[in-house]
């Protein structure tokens, strides 16, 4: 792929604080985007907008909370009225690092609610905005951050794989709403990938067992799911859409 496939496109990322999402930011920038570093966590999306315009690209970091409309409204109009365009909107925020595993039926309902907030009704609200934009343009992509998780099932963290199994139906009936749009819509499945943010579902052992489920077993980086990101927010991708991507190294469920 071209280095710059992404020049003069406007990409807002979700979630690309800290993890998966700031990497995505990277290498959006570094394929020519403008990049809007979107985050809960507002002083880290401002500070990887910082680090990449440091580096020569193009960014703006901005403090939203994807469960509350009317900051991903505000996330919307800082982006168009910096940018005047929004071409890819990636859909990373969740709850994730943050969960501690444990048995379904001990997870209680505010945490269910929450993870479906944040993960199911966060990609939707964003997805909303962005649309009308995307539908003036008569060009866009969405991409959705599901998980490897939902092949394999995993235990001890049903609200989490219940959301990211979602974000598949999610992505193949909203591609059938904005084709004609001339908008993309797909879905990428990471396996286990190391972010440096430490997690419950990362330990040792669980790593060990990843890792030998791999078809190439090494770790997966978050610079190794980067390339289907900027792949399918590029106009390489023009005619794939409602489709999922699994990026997990080749892993074989038994
Ligand atoms: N790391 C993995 O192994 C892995 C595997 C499969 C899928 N994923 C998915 O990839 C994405 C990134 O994973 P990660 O490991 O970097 O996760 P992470 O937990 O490190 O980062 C998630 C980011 O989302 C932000 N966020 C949380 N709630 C938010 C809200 N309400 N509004 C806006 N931002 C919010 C957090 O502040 C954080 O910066 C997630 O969607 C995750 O589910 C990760």
């Amino acid at each position: 792929m071209a280095s710059e496939v992404l020049t003069g496109k406007t990409a807002i990322i979700t979630g690309s604080g800290q993890g998966i999402g700031s990497e995505f930011a990277r290498s959006f920038a570094e394929a020519g985007a403008q990049v809007v570093v979107a985050d809960l966590n507002e002083a880290n999306a401002k500070n990887v907008a910082t680090e990449l315009c440091d580096g020569g690209g193009v960014a703006l970091g901005v403090g939203v909370d994807v469960t509350d409309e009317g900051a991903v409204q505000s996330m919307l109009e800082a982006a168009v009225g910096e940018f005047g365009r929004i071409d890819v909107l990636v859909n990373g925020a969740a709850v994730f690092s943050s969960l501690i595993m444990r048995p379904f039926e001990e997870i209680d309902s505010a945490e269910w609610r929450t993870v479906m907030d944040v993960n199911v009704t966060g990609a939707f609200l964003c997805c909303q905005a962005v649309a009308p934009v995307m539908r003036r343009q008569q060009a866009g992509r969405i991409i959705n951050i599901s998980s490897a998780t939902v092949l394999g099932g995993r235990p001890n963290y049903l609200h989490y794989v219940t959301s990211k199994a979602a974000l598949v139906g999610m992505t193949r009936s909203l591609a059938r709403e904005l084709g004609s749009s001339g908008v993309t819509v797909n879905a990428i499945m990471p396996g286990s990938v190391e972010t440096g943010i430490p997690r419950d579902s990362a330990r040792p052992e669980a790593v060990e067992k990843t890792i030998a489920s791999q078809s190439i077993p090494r770790r997966i980086t978050s610079a190794d799911i980067c390339g289907s990101a900027v792949f399918l927010a590029s106009d390489a991708s023009r005619m794939i859409t409602g489709q999922t991507v699994v990026v997990d190294g080749g892993t074989e469920f038994v």
